[in-house]
């Protein structure tokens, strides 16, 4: 593909904390959609280490949670040679846009974020100024590779509403900036259930092991944590909102084997949750063995992860200096 048609192509942004291990809602929301983007749209993806710090890290941990979800990146199918794979904090200028947005973002607006309240509330012992501005950060992540389309779970729409204020106001006192980008979230699997009460979001910061299922987790985790998970009453399999944990594992079953809810309710018509939830163990064990399996060995290769978040930060720093600069100059600030 030559230069002109790199141009072209439309801009996509995401990010993801290194904060705990992955977990298939991550895939299911986020991920797997990165990959399937990647081959029609300009892409930069990013380990926001920045934001994990909003909560206390331990910094032997970080350092290597941050290395092991790049590596998984590319385990899960984003390849390097496609998109642009980096570090937040290896690019300053996320953090200086960010100090900017600071001030044209409302704290009314911030105060309604609701993972603010409820990380406030898990957090009671550290409800620190970056939690509160954790969301404009995330607006500078993404404004300033000029990001047509920001590809999430559902969690994350509300943050991708207030970023679009933010550059709207931008724009509307300086002329136009930046581009204001839309959410793209998937139609199934924008919200994976917790397997144990599946009216709540799987999430990293769970501490019952049994109700996340991790990428990480062997074959034989992944079956028991299926089999154990919590259903409703009744029988049959159908998607409906008063049958959270069969809608649940429908959507699973539905993201390890492409199928759709339609065809899912009419293979086990007539039979029980018993077989549906042996059948759901199985498929999501083999769509995660090859991930575990090409994570063991990329994890094994520092050499080749260091080469792929270096050269990945020099390319998003490149793009991201160009639109600092930009607003360095509308906003009034000496050029150097
Ligand atoms: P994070 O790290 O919590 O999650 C990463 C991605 O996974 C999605 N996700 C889910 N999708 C479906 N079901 C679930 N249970 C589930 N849990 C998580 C999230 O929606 C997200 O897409 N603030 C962001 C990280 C971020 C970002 C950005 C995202 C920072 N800068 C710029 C987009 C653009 C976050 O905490 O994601």
């Amino acid at each position: 593909m030559d230069e002109k048609d790199l141009q072209k192509r439309k801009v996509i942004l995401s990010g993801i904390q290194p904060s705990g291990k992955l977990h298939i809602g991550n895939l299911a929301g986020a991920i797997r959609n990165w990959v399937e983007l990647q081959d029609s749209y300009d892409c930069y993806f990013t380990v926001v280490d920045l934001h994990a710090i909003t909560v206390r890290q331990e910094p032997a941990d970080l350092r290597k949670t941050t290395y092991e979800l790049a590596a998984m990146l590319i385990a899960c199918g984003l390849d390097p040679d496609k998109c642009t794979i980096f570090i937040q904090s290896h690019v300053a200028e996320h953090s200086q846009l960010a100090w900017i947005l600071n001030c044209f973002t409302p704290i009314g607006e911030l105060s309604r974020m609701t993972q603010f309240k409820d990380k406030s509330q898990s957090h009671a012992d550290n409800i620190n100024a970056g939690l509160f501005t954790y969301p404009v950060l995330q607006a500078a992540d993404i404004l300033l590779y000029q990001a047509d389309l920001v590809p999430v779970g559902n969690d994350q729409k509300q943050h991708l509403e207030l970023t679009r204020n933010i550059a709207e106001r931008f724009n509307n006192t300086y002329s136009q900036t930046f581009v204001v980008p839309e959410p793209y979230i998937p139609p199934v699997g924008a919200r994976i259930m917790n397997l144990q009460e599946p009216t709540k979001k799987m999430s990293k910061s769970e501490e019952n092991e049994k109700a996340t299922i991790y990428i990480v987790d062997s074959d034989e985790q992944i079956r028991n944590k299926i089999k154990r998970s919590v259903t409703d009453s009744g029988n049959e399999v159908v998607f409906s909102d008063d049958k959270p944990g069969i809608a649940n594992l429908m959507s699973l079953y539905s993201l390890a084997t492409g199928r759709t809810f339609k065809e899912i309710e009419h293979e086990f018509q007539g039979k029980g949750y018993g077989e549906f939830k042996s059948a759901v163990a199985d498929a999501v064990a083999d769509y995660i063995n090859p991930i575990r399996t090409r994570f063991d060995k990329i994890i094994k290769d520092k050499a080749y992860l260091e080469k792929v978040l270096k050269d990945g930060s020099e390319k998003a720093h490149r793009i991201a200096y160009k639109t600092l600069r930009k607003v360095y100059k509308k906003i009034g600030f000496v050029q150097f």
